[in-house]
């Protein structure tokens, strides 16, 4: 079961909003918040296509059986800092599939702590320029990879897939029902918005889904979540929701862009940890509960009920330290 925590904060108690937040951060140590529902659909397909005689496998964190018939590598791509590839390094360890992580960027020694981390866990760390990355969803650098590689299976960017976005639909059914209900509008913060996708096809009687694109200029996202929501419509997979779709982003706290943060950031991050006791990552998370507070403030939400994703991310605290 999910735990979901109450935030006491003196502009919600004013305003007439009340606060929760899904501590999705605390699923896993290592395999973290949305992460793991990123990735758990994606390394089952990857287990029933190499081993068919576990085509019935369900993954669990807390049980991780292993699949010893499993001859391929999970090949992945992400930033040096990324949460994704420290994820995905960690689940290969726990289930014992060998991981390639193809990282955008120069080899810088010694290693940040992401992928020091990454590379302990017994993932391949393979360096690529910036301009090669960009062809990360191209066919022809797949063959490329397959050649080098040998068996892969490819998890996209951040888990953005209809894979990754089956496990995110399971993230609100993983609360009672019942109460997951009672939420007006769940909030979380976007990258590649699969998470948002997934949760959107969760919602059931109007609830509201808020975005909180972490990249400068996050409209952009929109036609990519539509794209998303067709595709995944389009396929057999499952559909926990009501379909009415209700989503919405808001693209003002992005802070300067991905990864950018200032003082007011920093501040907001320390004081909420010091009075609520919830430690915040500063690349996503705080910018979106930032983002919410804010807007309380501002009077946009009254007398509602808020969910507010902690999606995890806090390995990237280090790397903010070590910048
Ligand atoms: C901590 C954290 N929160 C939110 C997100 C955004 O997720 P998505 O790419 O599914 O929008 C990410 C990226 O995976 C993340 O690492």
């Amino acid at each position: 079961m999910l735990l979901i925590q109450p935030i006491h904060h003196p502009s919600a108690t004013q305003h007439h909003v009340e606060l929760f937040v899904l501590r999705l951060d605390l699923i896993h140590p290592l395999v973290s918040g949305n992460k793991w529902f990123k990735l758990k659909y994606n390394l089952q397909t990857a287990i029933s296509q190499n081993c068919p005689q576990n085509s019935s496998i369900n993954l669990d964190l807390n049980h991780p059986q292993t699949c010893p018939h499993f001859r391929g590598k999970i090949l992945t791509f992400g930033g040096a800092y990324s949460n994704h590839i420290y994820a995905t390094a960690a689940a290969g360890k726990l289930f014992h599939l060998p991981t390639i992580g193809i990282i955008r960027g120069e080899e810088h020694l010694p290693l940040n702590p992401t992928l020091d981390f990454a590379q302990s866990q017994g993932m391949q760390l393979v360096y690529v320029s910036r301009e090669i990355y960009k062809q990360k969803h191209t066919p022809a650098f797949h063959q490329e990879l397959t050649a080098k590689f040998g068996d892969i299976f490819i998890i996209p960017e951040g888990g953005c897939n209809l894979d990754g976005i089956r496990g995110c639909t399971e993230i609100l059914a993983k609360i009672k029902t019942e109460t997951t209900e009672q939420f007006d509008i769940i909030c979380l913060a976007c990258g590649t918005a699969t998470t948002l996708v997934g949760i959107t096809l969760s919602t059931v009687k109007n609830q509201q889904v808020m975005g909180f694109p972490v990249l400068k200029g996050g409209e952009y996202l929109k036609s990519a979540i539509n794209d998303l929501l067709h595709q995944y419509l389009a396929s057999n997979l499952p559909v926990p929701g009501d379909k009415s779709l209700n989503w919405q982003l808001v693209c003002d706290y992005h802070f300067g862009g991905y990864g950018k943060i200032n003082q007011e950031l920093l501040h907001f991050q320390k004081e909420f940890a010091q009075t609520q006791g919830i430690t915040l990552d500063y690349i996503y998370t705080a910018k979106m509960f930032y983002g919410v507070i804010d807007l309380i403030q501002q009077g946009f939400f009254r007398h509602c009920r808020l969910l507010l994703i902690h999606t995890g991310g806090i390995q990237g605290n280090q790397g903010i330290a070590y910048m």
